[in-house]
């Protein structure tokens, strides 16, 4: 009897001292989710990313906060992958521009649950690796779906949007993760390469441009760009034309997986001019909205929420959605950008 009684209480005392004991008690969820994991069923345990400092209710400033180094221990090429995409900056392009800088000065805590949310959660300490699949579930399941990006690639970067109104995300809502249509992973993370990259990138610009017209406006799109930052972040756009191809050409590889390459090619270029269009409307812009600037018609605040407002991200979006291939999107930044020319050429500088 004795016996029966004391095994039972000793192993309750070393339940107690052990990471999930104690945590199933205080966040039950967390450890159901790390329960059904892929790792954890392989044998490890909460130290491995944490480590066994902390053992206490009362020193749990003692845990290790996990990132990119821990994981990168067990799964190197995904982190030698991330390091080479554009994730890797987010940290960076958060800190470089002046936009960023006078928002943490002005109002620090509108920039902590806004920027800081997207741009952190991916790029503190180089990388988290939980940002698309979410800590302790870890699934690569989750990840596939469009949802999984859908937190930062939304509204001014309205890729979700567009997607989701496309012929893909429209069978995507038909019928899951069937892997007849791409999800956002199918075509930008590939095979589960964690390196993401584009050729136009966010910004929708190249430096070497053999188009001349269109070379002139994505210089004055980057003069905009600057009265905002400067903003052009680290890797912000291909070096060279060759570089671009490649990208584009792995692009369509992917795409010829489901279509003709032909086809897609064709369905490229064409939305490689509504670049070149949303480009030489944000020029022509900038360039009336400058001398309105010169003559004294317009201050420099106004000038810089014009840009900031009515261009910035209706400029991208514009080709954000033909890349997408959300018909109505283009239509309506294309809409909203004419009538801000228009608006400016009349010197409605008030809007
Ligand atoms: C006796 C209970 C107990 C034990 C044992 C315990 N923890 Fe905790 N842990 C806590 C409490 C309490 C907190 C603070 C929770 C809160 O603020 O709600 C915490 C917080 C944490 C945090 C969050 C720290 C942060 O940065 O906020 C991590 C990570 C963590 N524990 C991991 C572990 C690991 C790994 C072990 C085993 C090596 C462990 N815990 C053992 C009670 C425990
Ligand atoms: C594969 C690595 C890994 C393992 C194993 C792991 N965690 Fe975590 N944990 C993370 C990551 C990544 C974060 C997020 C860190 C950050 O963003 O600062 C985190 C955050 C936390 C936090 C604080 C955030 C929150 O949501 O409350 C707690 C508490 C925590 N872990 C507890 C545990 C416990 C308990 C276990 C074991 C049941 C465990 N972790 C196992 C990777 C891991
Ligand atoms: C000590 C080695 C180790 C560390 C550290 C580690 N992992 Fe793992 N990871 C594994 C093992 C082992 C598997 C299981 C592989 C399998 O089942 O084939 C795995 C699987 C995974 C999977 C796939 C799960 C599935 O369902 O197929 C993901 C995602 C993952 N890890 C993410 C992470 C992240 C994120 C971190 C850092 C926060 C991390 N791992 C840290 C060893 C590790
Ligand atoms: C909803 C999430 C989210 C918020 C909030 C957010 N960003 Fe971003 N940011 C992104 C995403 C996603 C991209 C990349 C979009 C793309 O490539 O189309 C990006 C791109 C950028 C870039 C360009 C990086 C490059 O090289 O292409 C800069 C600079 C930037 N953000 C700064 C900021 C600043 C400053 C703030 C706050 C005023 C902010 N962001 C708020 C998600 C966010
Ligand atoms: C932008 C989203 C995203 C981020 C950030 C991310 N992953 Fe993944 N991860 C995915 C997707 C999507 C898959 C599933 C790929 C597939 O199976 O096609 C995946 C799958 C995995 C797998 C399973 C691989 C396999 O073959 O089963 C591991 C391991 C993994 N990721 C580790 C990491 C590590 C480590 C980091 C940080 C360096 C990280 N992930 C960051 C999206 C992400
Ligand atoms: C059918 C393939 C496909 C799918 C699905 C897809 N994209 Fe894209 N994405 C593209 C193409 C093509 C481009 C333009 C590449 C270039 O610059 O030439 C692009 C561009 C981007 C860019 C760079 C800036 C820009 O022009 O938009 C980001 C960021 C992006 N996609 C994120 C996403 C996210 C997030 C999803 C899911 C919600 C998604 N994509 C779904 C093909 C796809
Ligand atoms: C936690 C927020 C977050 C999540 C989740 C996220 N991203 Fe991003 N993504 C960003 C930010 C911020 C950038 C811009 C980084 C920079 O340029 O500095 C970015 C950039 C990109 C780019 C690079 C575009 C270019 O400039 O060439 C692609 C492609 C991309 N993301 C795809 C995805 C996909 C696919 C997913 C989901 C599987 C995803 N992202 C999930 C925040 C996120
Ligand atoms: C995983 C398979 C798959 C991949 C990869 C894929 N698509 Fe599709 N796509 C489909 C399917 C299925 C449809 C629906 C066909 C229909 O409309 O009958 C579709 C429809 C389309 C449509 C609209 C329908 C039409 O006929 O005009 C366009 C445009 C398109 N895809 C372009 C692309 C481009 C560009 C890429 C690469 C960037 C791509 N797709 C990658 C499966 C795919």
């Amino acid at each position: 009897m004795i016996l029966i009684l004391i095994i039972p209480v000793q192993g309750l005392c070393a339940e107690n001292n052990s990471c999930v004991s104690c945590h199933e008690k205080q966040n039950p969820g967390l450890v159901a989710d790390w329960k059904k994991s892929a790792m954890s069923k392989k044998g490890l345990q909460c130290d491995t990313c944490h480590g066994d400092a902390h053992t206490k209710s009362d020193d749990s400033a003692m845990a290790k906060r996990p990132s990119i180094s821990t994981c990168e221990r067990c799964h190197e090429s995904q982190a030698k992958q991330f390091k080479e995409g554009k994730h890797a900056f987010c940290e960076v392009a958060l800190t470089t521009g002046n936009m960023s800088k006078k928002l943490w000065k002005k109002a620090p805590e509108i920039a902590r649950k806004s920027c800081a949310v997207c741009h952190l959660t991916m790029g503190e300490n180089g990388g988290q690796c939980d940002a698309c699949h979410t800590r302790h579930r870890f699934s690569p399941e989750e990840a596939k779906t469009p949802e999984a990006c859908l937190p930062c690639h939304v509204d001014n970067h309205p890729q979700y949007e567009s997607y989701y109104n496309s012929k893909h995300g429209a069978i995507y809502r038909t019928e899951g993760l069937t892997g007849r249509s791409p999800t956002c992973a199918t075509c930008h993370m590939n095979n589960g390469n964690h390196k993401v990259l584009t050729s136009w990138g966010f910004f929708g610009v190249r430096k070497e441009e053999p188009d001349e017209r269109h070379a002139e406006c994505q210089k004055g799109v980057i003069d905009y760009l600057s009265t905002l930052g400067p903003i052009l972040a680290p890797n912000s756009h291909r070096a060279t034309l060759a570089e671009w191809q490649d990208v584009r050409n792995d692009m369509l590889d992917i795409c010829s997986n489901c279509h003709a390459r032909s086809f897609c090619q064709a369905e490229l270029e064409k939305s490689d001019e509504v670049v070149n269009e949303a480009n030489c409307i944000a020029n022509d812009i900038a360039i009336t909205a400058r001398k309105l600037q010169e003559s004294g018609e317009m201050n420099e605040e106004d000038l810089f929420w014009l840009f900031r407002n009515e261009v910035h991200a209706q400029r991208m979006s514009l080709y954000i959605n033909a890349f997408h291939q959300y018909p109505e999107g283009v239509l309506k930044e294309w809409l909203h950008l004419k009538q801000v020319l228009r608006d400016v050429r009349r010197k409605k500088v008030d809007r």
